[in-house]
């Protein structure tokens, strides 16, 4: 009994472990307040550590998660030049994931564990990449909408207050207006092109609309941890900020692409200068975020199997490493 109620209390700190928490955290708390940034090296609360490591783990894994649905369309794009960008976006992607999980391992967290995370199911990642591609207009959408709305979101991540995440973020955000760009042009195109290539984009858009207007979390009022991460200046715009703003970028550029967003209820409010849209189906989202979206298994089955048919290239890397490593020891 004894030995097991030791067990439960948490140990003692001494007195000079407790001055230095005490410093650590008049430390952060200032750095915070200066709005300037945290490095891996300095101190921080563990709750900070554990939201970081979260948000950005699961920010890698849509980057590498999100390079499927648009990797399916390389073999099938209409020209060569469509073919070379759309390579170049995929690979962009995972460039992203890279930085991304480099970051995340600041925090104490290896990529190995984190991979392992995502191909045993456990890990989540950005709803929006369980919905399938079904034609070559959703190239489009998805530049237009889902990297625009990725680039909404994360813009203000720039100036996160965790040093590696807000660095990695501009190279990111720089890449992800090509995205935006690509996919508002192959949109352009088919709107201008012939009735069904016209219909192939509104139908495009029309799937991928409500979808990524959820990329930007819950609402507000369902978000409980969105005032947290505002106080540490993680965040910098709460969800429903962000998807007001995103929505009136779109009104504008729907226009110039001759297509209409299939949402009546967007209008507008004078009162709050803000953008308003028809309810979205936060069920769904539930339900795709759960796992049982139309495309959740299959997306997680091909990353394990990428994994394990990279395992070759990861252990020639291994070796390698150690034949350098034995090599400088005996010079
Ligand atoms: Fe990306
Ligand atoms: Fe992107």
């Amino acid at each position: 009994m004894a030995s097991q109620n030791l067990q439960s209390v948490p140990a003692e700190l001494s007195p000079e472990e407790q001055e230095r928490e005490a410093a650590g955290q008049a430390y952060f708390d200032r750095i915070i307040s200066e709005d300037s940034r945290i490095e891996p090296r300095d101190w921080m609360p563990a709750a900070y550590r554990k939201t970081l490591l979260r948000q950005i783990s699961q920010h890698a894994h849509s980057e590498i998660i999100g390079m499927q649905p648009e990797a399916n369309w390389i073999t099938r794009a209409p020209s060569l030049k469509r073919k070379s960008i759309l390579m170049a976006k995929v690979q962009d992607e995972a460039g992203h994931g890279l930085y991304l999980y480099s970051a995340a391992e600041t925090l104490g967290q290896s990529r190995d564990q984190m991979m392992e995370d995502l191909i045993a199911g456990k890990a989540r990642y950005s709803s929006i990449f369980n919905y399938p591609t079904i034609s070559w207009a959703d190239m489009g959408a998805i530049g237009w909408l889902v990297d625009g709305a990725a680039i909404c979101n994360q813009v203000p991540l720039c100036r996160a207050s965790y040093g590696p995440y807000g660095r990695a973020m501009v190279r990111i955000c720089k890449e992800e207006s090509f995205h935006q760009r690509q996919g508002f042009e192959i949109l352009l195109e088919l709107s201008n092109g012939t009735a069904a290539q016209k219909q192939m984009a509104q139908d495009a858009v029309n799937r991928w609309y409500a979808p990524s207007l959820m990329m930007f979390g819950p609402p507000d009022d369902d978000s409980p941890n969105s005032k947290q991460s505002m106080a540490w200046n993680i965040k910098r715009f709460s969800n429903d900020e962000l998807r007001s703003r995103f929505v009136g970028m779109m009104v504008e550029q729907v226009r110039v692409l001759g297509l209409t967003l299939p949402d009546k209820d967007i209008r507008f409010n004078e009162e709050t200068k803000k953008w308003e849209h028809g309810p979205l189906d936060w069920n769904e989202f539930k339900e795709v975020l759960a796992g049982r979206g139309p495309c959740n298994s299959q997306r997680v089955e091909r990353r394990r199997e990428a994994h394990e048919n990279g395992a070759w290239v990861r252990e020639a890397a291994v070796a390698y490493a150690r034949k350098q490593a034995q090599k400088e020891n005996a010079a």
